[in-house]
Parts: structure tokens; sequence; C-alpha cells
């Protein structure tokens, strides 16, 4: 079993930890966020994951697993250094590497043993390399032996112990090919194919991939708004679609459009990346144009129902850039929330675990106890976000506290027909209208 040092406790950082020390390993935990790791020591997850709480509790008690703030404690005779610290957009869209820097640069100068350094966090092509020379640099003569990993991580917040721990393959890339094969021993039990290549094809991979899922959500987003303006229903032609083996069902499903911490930054960098290289990304730029334009549309939806905005009440289900996750991060319900607000409207909104989060990036956001309480004195209803418990509510009681009657079904997870017939004017994403006169 081995000794794992992982740095950063996020999504990423604190799951690829516990699911480490679940397989058996000694996980220490480190990140620079005092409050975050004492409330971890508590107990407390910073963050909603499902299962994951049970996970960290059960290999805390079995001592497995740590926390810390220190990082020679946390380097202390580790074999592997997970780096998972984030690397959000800088203002021209670039990954902005600063708390990869720090880590790396706290790596270097509490270096005693030799170690393997493995990239988690989404970071642009070549910073394997650069990794590399800050450690070299940092150390000179004295650096003890060391290599660089890229593995990138391809879990989905929501789901991320379960994407964890049954991944469909595990890339990891490499200049050192018996580094990389240790790595790749640490993942044998999961039996999921594993892929060694080199470094920057590694991070490339990961690049490729989010904005591969992304397009994917951008086209039939277009196909969408293409169906509704032809009175065609998008999920039956994503159905349609999705029966051929060469195209697949999954990423398919029309609505509000992409958000979150990863989809939105990481277009961004693989573009910026493409345009300082004099490559010309057209079709990156069309599916972040079209991903914006999905969100424009819904406001738009809403003002010409309503007959304008100014002076009326949304209320909003669903905050979360998607269902079973805290994040906010890019979430397209609070972009769709600050258009609203900007055009006059007052905004009521409710989200099982999102509210402290939305709260804090629109204070003008009234939060709600439930549905129900959402729908209280709403002109219109907008599904921004398609948790579970929102398939299927008593609307005889949300017409009943609404004042109007507009619903925007911006995932297409309610039946139209149910909802004309009790009195609502619904509106989907991409669905024909039979009942517009
Ligand atoms: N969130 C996802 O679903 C997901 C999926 C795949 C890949 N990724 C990538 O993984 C990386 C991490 O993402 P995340 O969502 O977990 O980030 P996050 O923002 O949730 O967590 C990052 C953590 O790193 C800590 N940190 C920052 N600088 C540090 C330092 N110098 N030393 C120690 N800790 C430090 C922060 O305090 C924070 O707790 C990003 O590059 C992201 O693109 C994220």
């Amino acid at each position: 079993m081995a000794k794992i040092c992982v740095i950063g406790t996020g999504y990423v950082g604190l799951v690829t930890g516990t699911c480490f020390a679940d397989m058996g390993h000694q996980v220490t935990c480190l990140d620079i966020d005092v409050k975050r790791i004492e409330l971890l020591r508590q107990g407390v997850m910073p963050i909603y994951e499902p299962g994951l709480k049970q996970l960290v509790d059960q290999n805390v008690a079995a001592g497995r697993l740590d926390f810390t703030t220190s990082y020679p404690e946390a380097l202390h005779d580790s074999e592997f250094a997970f780096i998972a610290v984030g690397t959000p957009s800088s203002d021209d869209g670039e990954a902005d590497l600063r708390y990869v820097k720090t880590a790396v640069d706290s790596i270097a100068v509490n270096l005693n043993d030799s170690i393997i350094i493995v990239n988690k966090s989404t970071v642009p092509v070549g910073t394997g390399d650069w990794v590399a020379e800050i450690i070299q640099d940092l150390n000179g003569h004295d650096t003890p032996s060391f290599s660089v990993v890229s593995n990138p991580e391809f879990l989905r917040e929501g789901s991320a112990v379960n994407d964890f721990m049954k991944p469909d393959r595990v890339v990891l890339g490499s200049s050192d090919l018996e580094a990389a094969r240790k790595v790749a021993e640490l993942y044998e039990t999961l039996r999921s194919p594993i892929m060694i290549t080199d470094l920057r094809t590694a991070e490339m991979i990961k690049y490729a991939s989010n904005a591969y899922l992304a397009t994917r959500i951008s086209f039939i987003n277009e196909i969408a708004n293409i169906c509704e303006s032809l009175g065609a229903d998008v999920r039956e032609v994503a159905r349609g679609m999705g029966m051929d083996k060469r195209i697949g069902p999954a990423f398919l499903d029309a609505g509000l459009g992409w958000g979150g911490s990863c989809f939105p930054k990481d277009v961004k960098a693989l573009t910026h990346m493409a345009d300082t290289r004099g490559a010309h990304p057209q079709l990156l730029q069309a599916v972040m144009a079209i991903n914006q334009n999905q969100r424009l549309q819904a406001v738009k939806k809403l003002e010409h129902a309503l007959g304008g905005l100014e002076g009326k009440t949304i209320g909003v289900l669903g905050l979360s850039f998607k269902p079973n996750t805290d994040d906010t991060r890019d979430a397209p319900a609070l972009d769709i929330i600050k258009k609203l607000l900007e055009r006059g409207a007052a905004v009521q909104g409710f989200d099982p675990q999102a509210m402290e989060a939305s709260k804090a990036e629109i204070p003008q956001l009234t939060l709600c106890q439930n549905p129900y309480d959402t729908a209280q004195e709403a002109d219109a209803l907008l599904l921004a976000t398609e948790w579970n418990e929102f398939t299927s509510l008593d609307f005889t009681k949300i017409k009943q506290n609404m004042r109007g009657r507009v619903i925007l079904d911006g995932r297409n997870i309610w039946d139209g027909q149910d909802l004309h017939d009790l009195g609502f004017t619904y509106m989907g994403i991409g669905l024909p209208n039979p009942w517009d006169d």
C-alpha cells in the first residue's frame, strides 16, 4: 500500500484522497484553507457530494485518512503527491495557474525524498514540463529524484465517488514510463482501462474531452432552437439520434446549456491555447456563443410570455449548475437570474443544496423554503436545474400559489400537456407548442 499526499480538498482532491484511502492506501489530504481542514477534522464536509461523508468517516476511523495544512507533514514519506487545486479562468480565458504554482513551490521547498508528482488539476498543455522546471530550479543540484505524471480527472460532481471508483478510463502521461506505471498500479484494483501516453497528450485529452461534451450540448441546443421554429420535438429527435451507435444517447439533452466549474473555463482555456498558437478554434467559439445565447433565450421567452419583465416576480427552481451538487460556479440559473434582475424583475429561488452560495453571489435573490414557496405570488416559474425532487410537484398547489400562469421548463422534465390542461402557459426548450393559437 502506498503513502499518498493529496493537495487541495475540493471536489476532486477530497474525493481522490478519500477513494485512495478506501482502496487501502495511507492518505494525507492537505489544504491551505485552515477552516476547511478544521471542519474536515471535525467530520464536517466542506462540499456537498453524495456518499462522500460516509466514506470520509469510515477511512478516518480506520486510520487511513487524515487532514493537514502542513506541507512538511503531508510530504513526509509520501511516494506520490497529487495536485488537485483549482485552475480557474483568467480574464482573457487563459487558465490561471497561480494555485498550481503555489502548490508546486511548496512541494519544491519541502522535498526531501524522491517523489512522483501527479497532476490531477486540469492544466494547459505543457504544464507538466513547467512543474518539473520549477522543482528543479528551486532545488538546484540538490534536487531529490522526482517525476511528473499527468493524470487528468474525469469525475462529475454529484456522482464523484462512483465516477472515481468506476472510471471509464484512467489517463496517465509522463516522459518517465516507470513513474507512470507506478501511478497505474494505484488504480489497478479498479479494473478500468489504463492508458499511458506522453505528458502533453494526457493534458490535451482532458481539454478535448470536456470541449467535446460541451459541443454536444451546444449542438443539441442549436437543434432545439431549430426544432422550436419548425414544430419538431427535440426530445424525440435526440432519442432518434441517440439510437445510432455512432452517436449514442449521452449529452443530448436540450436545456439551458452547460455551466459549472469545468466546461466554461476549460473550453475558454483550450480556445486561448489555440488562439495563442495561431490555430483558429472556430467550432469552440461557436460552442461558447450558442451556450451564452441559450441563457438569453430563456430570459426572452419569459419576457415575451409576460409582456415585459419590469415589476414581475419570477420563481426559479434549482440554482446549482446541475443537480446533486452545491456548486454554483457559472451556473446557468444564476446567470439567468442576474439578467432577469437587470430587466426589472424580482426573483425568488429555491435549491436543495446551493442556497447559501447563490445568495452570496446574488444578494437581491430572495431565498424560499421549498418549491411551493417559490411559486408564491410569482408571475412565472422557471425550472433551471433538474433536481429529482422537482420532477413530481403538486401543480394544483403551485397554481393556487402563483399569481400568473407562465411556466418555463428549462430542462424539459415536466409534461406540457398536463400543465396546459391545468391551465398553465407551458414552455419547454425545443418543443412544439400545439396550444399556441
Ligand atoms: N470539480 C470537478 O467536477 C472537476 C472534475 C475534473 C477535473 N477538475 C479539475 O480539478 C481541479 C480542482 O477542481 P475542484 O473543483 O476540486 O476545485 P475546488 O475549488 O473545489 O478545490 C480546490 C482546493 O484547492 C485548495 N488550494 C488552493 N491552493 C492550494 C495550495 N497551494 N495548497 C493546497 N491547497 C490549495 C483550495 O483551498 C480548495 O480547497 C481543477 O483544475 C478542475 O478543473 C474538476
